[in-house]
């Protein structure tokens, strides 16, 4: 079979297994690993995985062929193995395609490599009061100015989802630039840097004095911010320590300890509200949810924030054991970090996951700034690629 013009991916698929055999059928390929694993590829799977230089658009590296486009009818016609061990096919309307080794392998949709793609992806690391040595703290110049450090503190902001940067510059808006290392802000109505000190005309419990109970921050956006930045500039006050609570940790708990009650919050959203005289922001979601694997995913909560629960009248008494056990867990000393930020201490965390407290500060005994940002978890996870791909991670 002649050469097919193909279109690199921008990652590299790399294996140390080769093909050693394929066979096939009309509808399917069959290869056969060097390591005895047995592969299946649908006909219309491979055909819109072809990327050669008619399917795909050699400036974008995006598809343009539509599997639509295939006829009905397509059949494997022809396979064979490459100077290179990729597998060319031509199909019965005369398409050639050819399919690197290492991209057969690693995209392959076999049960064991499905199973091996599950147990590749991260997953959380849970803490509490008896974990607290696994949250990790870095040094605000690696982070600037190492690429290594940089990756390493954004897969524990990824896998940990609390991190301490300290040696941060006091001066305001130092925070963007470590931001920045990651990508663009997410701006709310707050400002794109949000200023948290007790103001005359607050329009948030958060820019007053009072106890802050463990919450997440925006739980009135249908997306939450998914990393939050809070650098403390000045701390003088009394009072005003900072507590960070693994949500995680205490839906894992549930899990174990109150399934039913975990349910509740699992299944019933409740509604959570910020307005002023010009905005009125409300979004309903549960406390806490899972993705398509089960596995937790986001956890939705500020006590300040919320509206009456609608939910059905049967309902309301599980639900309101469900809340309250929540809110005593997030009390427990268990899952309570408790830290005083000093100046040029920057946190940084998953805000989907880690509820963030601080308790009431007597405004009368000195000065209290803290800046914070916001950044999406998709900006997070990108970045993560894009480095592992640079360092070869
Ligand atoms: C906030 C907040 C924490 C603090 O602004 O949302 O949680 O320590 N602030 O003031
Ligand atoms: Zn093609
Ligand atoms: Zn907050």
């Amino acid at each position: 079979m002649s050469a097919v013009e193909q279109i690199a991916d921008w990652r590299i698929f790399q294996t140390a297994e080769t093909i050693a055999t394929v066979s096939s059928t009309a509808d399917t390929i069959h290869l056969t690993w060097s390591d005895g694993r047995q592969s299946p590829y649908d006909r219309f799977w491979l055909r819109d995985n072809c990327s050669c230089a008619a399917c795909y658009l050699a400036s974008t590296r995006e598809q343009t062929f539509e599997i639509v486009d295939a006829p009905d009818t397509l059949a494997v016609q022809e396979t064979e193995l490459d100077a290179e061990k990729a597998l060319l096919v031509l199909w019965s309307d005369g398409h050639r395609s050819r399919y690197d080794s290492g991209w057969l392998r690693i995209n392959a949709y076999d049960d064991a490599r499905r199973a091996e793609r599950r147990s590749a992806s991260p997953s959380p690391v849970l803490w509490g009061a008896a974990r607290a040595d696994v949250l990790p703290t870095f040094a605000y110049d690696s982070v600037m100015s190492d690429d290594g450090e940089l990756l390493r503190w954004l897969v524990a902001v990824r896998d940990i989802g609390l991190t301490l940067i300290q040696g941060v510059p006091t001066e305001p808006k130092t925070l963007l630039g470590v931001a920045h290392r990651i990508s663009h802000i997410r701006e709310t109505n707050f400002g794109t840097v949000f200023n948290v000190a007790s103001k005359p005309n607050p329009d948030s419990s958060a820019y007053t004095a009072v106890n802050l109970p463990p919450h997440t921050d925006l739980p009135t956006r249908e997306l939450q911010p998914g990393v939050q930045f809070l650098h403390c500039l000045v701390n003088e006050t009394t009072g005003g320590e900072s507590i960070f609570v693994d949500g995680f940790a205490i839906a894992d708990a549930m899990a174990q300890e109150a399934p039913a009650e975990l349910a509740m919050l699992t299944d019933t959203p409740m509604e959570f509200w910020n307005r002023d005289s010009r905005t009125d922001y409300r979004w309903s979601g549960p406390l806490i949810s899972r993705d398509g694997e089960g596995h937790f995913s986001e956890v939705r909560f500020a006590n300040f924030l919320r509206g009456p629960i609608d939910a059905p009248t049967d309902i309301m008494p599980g639900l309101y054991r469900a809340l309250r056990l929540f809110q005593s867990m997030s009390r427990d000393a268990r899952f309570r970090v408790e830290r005083k930020l000093a100046p040029g201490d920057m946190w940084v965390f998953d805000n989907r996951r880690v509820l963030h407290a601080r308790r009431a500060f007597d405004p009368m005994s000195g000065n209290r700034h803290l800046q914070g940002v916001y950044v999406d978890r998709d900006e997070l996870r990108s970045r993560i690629r894009v480095l592992e791909r640079e360092l070869g991670a």
